[in-house]
């Protein structure tokens, strides 16, 4: 099939080249030239486990191509994917400007039939408005031209896209056209051969079932935090709360670990928008904005167990950093509580050493002008003189590291961890202080 997909992040990029993985001829269009030019010459924008060599492999086998050329992307494909980004607006909802920008396109240049795909994450009656935009274009140009429009929200994780993309859980598809439904049940037959993992339902409830998601999930993170703040206090282990409630298989082990906070392009985003969409229909979600609040109270967690242990002013301290990145196995920093951790620190008066496998180069673009903050090439190089090791990212490199090699480099054996990464006797037997969440 020749399928287009408009925009190439994260999910335009895992979705286009997963879907050229499996046979398709795929265009993937973006207005971001640099994008498209370090794709053509074989580079990558962004690091997701798997996916270079996917795309050297569907380009060199001819199936996977990069344009800005809007007119030649809407003529491509018989199905339109946008995968464009949806950040929040100033009052919190998403901003689908850049949807509507990509609808406006295939509306101007369409030709034949199309069937127009939101995989970005969009507010319940966006496909509405995608559909009102591409009637407007046509009518304009006074031309009819037969199209549907579906809502297939996307579940991948970024750093596990790849997997997430190619073996799914389900595949959400709102649809209210028979034939469209078809060309989707097509499109994803290759990723679920062995049973159906496509839920079909009207377009109203995908786009709502993608927002529910993704608030359940931060939901259990904040209870979580929550609970962990209050473990402190009662001088209970949140690690030993966490395996006897998830062996409860009607709460599961996912989704339950606490942290500094959850951040990345979709959690603090999506949340916010659904409240958004909640007050414009006149629903107070109360308890999504304890969520929230949660979240934006935790992300603090780390530079106030700093403050509690060296007082407010921390001029003259040094502090080495582990991990920039949302989460492990990404370079993506959006909302990430890294930030706010370098954030609290420099404004305290103290300088930074960080390290991040994958997201220092983000880092430097989002921190230009922080002169006490700085990189280093190895978790060890961090450590140097630094008064503490902070840790925020879980990166699996992070997980068993030399303690003797920590001590001999840092001025004090002093761990804040925001990820619960070590056995808190062990590591104290080999002469840390350690202070993690919840423990
Ligand atoms: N990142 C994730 O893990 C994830 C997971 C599921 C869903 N989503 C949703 O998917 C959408 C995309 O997210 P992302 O992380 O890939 O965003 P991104 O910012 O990485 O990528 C969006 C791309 O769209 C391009 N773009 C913008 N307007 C365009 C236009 N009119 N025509 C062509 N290209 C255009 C941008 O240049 C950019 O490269 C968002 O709605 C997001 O909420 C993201």
């Amino acid at each position: 099939m020749k399928i287009t997909v408009i925009g190439t992040g994260y999910v335009g990029l895992v979705s286009g080249t997963c879907l050229a993985e499996v046979g398709n001829d795929v265009l993937c269009l973006d207005v971001d030239p640099a994008k498209i030019a370090t794709l053509q010459e074989g580079g990558m924008p962004i690091f997701e486990p798997g996916l270079q060599e996917m795309v050297r492999r569907n380009i060199a086998a001819g199936r996977l191509h990069f344009t800005t050329d809007i007119e030649r992307a809407v003529h491509f494909g018989t199905v339109q994917f946008i995968a464009v980004g949806t950040p929040p607006d100033e009052d919190g909802s998403a901003d689908v400007s850049y949807v509507t920008a990509a609808a406006r396109n295939i509306g101007r240049f369409m030709t034949d039939y199309k069937v127009v795909v939101d995989k970005s994450t969009v507010p319940v009656g966006t496909a509405d408005l995608v559909r009102d935009t591409i009637a407007g274009e046509l009518a304009t140009r006074g031309v009819a031209v037969p199209y549907n429009v579906v809502s297939n929200p996307e579940f991948l994780k970024e750093g596990a896209a790849v997997a997430d993309f190619m073996k799914p859980d389900r595949i959400v598809v709102g649809c209210d056209d028979e034939k469209a439904a078809l060309i989707l049940r097509a499109v994803y037959a290759p990723f679920q051969r062995n049973h159906d993992r496509l839920i079909l339902m009207d377009i109203r409830s995908a786009e709502l079932t993608k927002y529910a998601a993704n608030a359940m999930l931060a939901t259990r993170i904040s209870f979580m935090n929550e609970l962990a703040n209050l473990a402190e206090k009662l001088g209970a282990d949140i690690e030993h709360v966490r395996r006897g409630i998830g062996s409860d298989p009607r709460i599961g082990y996912d989704f339950l670990y606490p942290g500094a906070g959850y951040g990345g392009s979709c959690f603090p985003k999506d949340v916010q928008a659904l409240i958004r969409t909640a007050t414009d229909a006149d629903i107070d979600l109360r308890i999504l904005r304890a969520v929230e609040a949660a979240n934006d109270a935790q992300k603090h967690v780390l530079g106030r167990k700093i403050g509690a242990h060296f007082g407010r002013n921390l001029a003259g301290r040094h502090f080495a950093l582990w991990g920039l990145a949302f989460k492990a196995n990404t370079d993506d920093m959006r909302e990430a509580p890294s930030r706010v951790v370098i954030g609290d620190l420099l404004a305290s008066g103290a300088s930074v050493t960080a390290y991040d496998p994958e997201a220092m180069n983000e880092a430097r673009r989002l921190f230009p002008d922080a002169p006490a903050l700085s990189f280093a090439d190895s978790k060890e190089a961090a450590l140097d003189g630094a008064d503490a090791l902070v840790i925020v990212t879980e990166w699996k490199e992070f997980r068993s590291p030399d303690f003797e090699e920590i001590r001999s480099r840092m001025k004090a054996p002093l761990i804040f961890d925001g990820r619960n990464l070590f056995d808190p006797d062990f590591v104290r037997k080999q002469g840390f202080e350690y202070r993690a969440i919840g423990r």
